[in-house]
């Protein structure tokens, strides 16, 4: 039995306030078991949030990207190994002896997750900072030195899912975001995949923000991308 729509979808709370974030996550809580704190709510409301976050029930994404020295991405995790947060972010483009850090200083239960290329980067971005590999070649190249190094789980988009899964195999968590219903507008990301796409890739959370966040009816817009996950995963789970 594979998780339910609930326990896969995670919203990206991008929003500049407490205020602002508390009232989607509770308003969003029937739809999605995981709340993302990324570094703009984080900035401005620091690490009291993300208590308030579990105060609704939701389990917490901290979204730091964390890329520094190894001793200071060590340190950082031990700091946020003190605020029940579920998973943090790193980007794995520190290089294995800053992930290695990472990894050693982090609690059991929290799943350190490695950004590979972000999803709103496209071979143009990779070529202009000097990166003549082509994304997906990146992608996995980075994904591989995370299961070298005992990362928990990675951030690609749902795109790369196939390559991903040969490369670094079945236990770690794949996380997409990139995630865009059909039509809708794709905002800077530019490696999208629909909900109904990314789970059928075999992606085990699906992370959107603004397609619910700035929709003009929030309920309306998680409930279309639940019932996608919901109909693609009741497929997948009878293959
Ligand atoms: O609004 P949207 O659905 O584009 O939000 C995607 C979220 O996922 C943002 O909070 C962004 O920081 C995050 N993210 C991403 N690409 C990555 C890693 C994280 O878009 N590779």
């Amino acid at each position: 039995m594979k998780a339910s729509a609930r326990d896969r979808l995670i919203i990206a709370l991008d929003v500049g306030t407490r205020a602002e974030a508390i009232s989607l996550a509770l308003t969003l809580a029937p739809f999605a078991g995981w709340m993302k704190i990324g570094l703009q709510l984080f900035t401005a409301e620091g690490p009291d949030l993300v208590r308030a976050i579990r105060e609704t029930g939701a389990n917490v994404f901290l979204d730091l990207k964390l890329y520094d020295i190894p001793n200071t991405v060590a340190r950082t995790v031990e700091s946020v190994a003190g605020l029940d947060a579920q998973m943090l972010s790193l980007h794995l483009s520190g290089g294995g002896e800053m992930v290695r850090a990472a990894v050693a200083a982090a609690p059991e239960d929290l799943l350190l997750l490695g950004v590979t290329v972000l999803t709103s980067a496209n071979s143009e971005t990779l070529r202009e900072v000097g990166m003549l590999e082509d994304v997906l070649r990146q992608v996995v190249r980075l994904a591989e030195i995370g299961a070298d190094c005992g990362i928990g789980g990675i951030v690609a988009s749902a795109r790369e899912i196939a390559a991903l899964r040969k490369a670094v195999g079945e236990s770690l968590k794949l996380v997409t975001p990139g995630i865009r219903l059909r039509g809708s507008e794709e905002h800077d990301q530019k490696r999208i995949m629909t909900p109904a796409e990314a789970i059928a890739a075999g992606a085990d959370y699906l992370v959107t923000g603004r397609p619910i966040t700035a929709a003009p009816d929030p309920i309306i817009a998680a409930r279309k991308i639940v019932e996608e996950i919901e109909t693609c995963v009741f497929r997948t789970d009878r293959d």
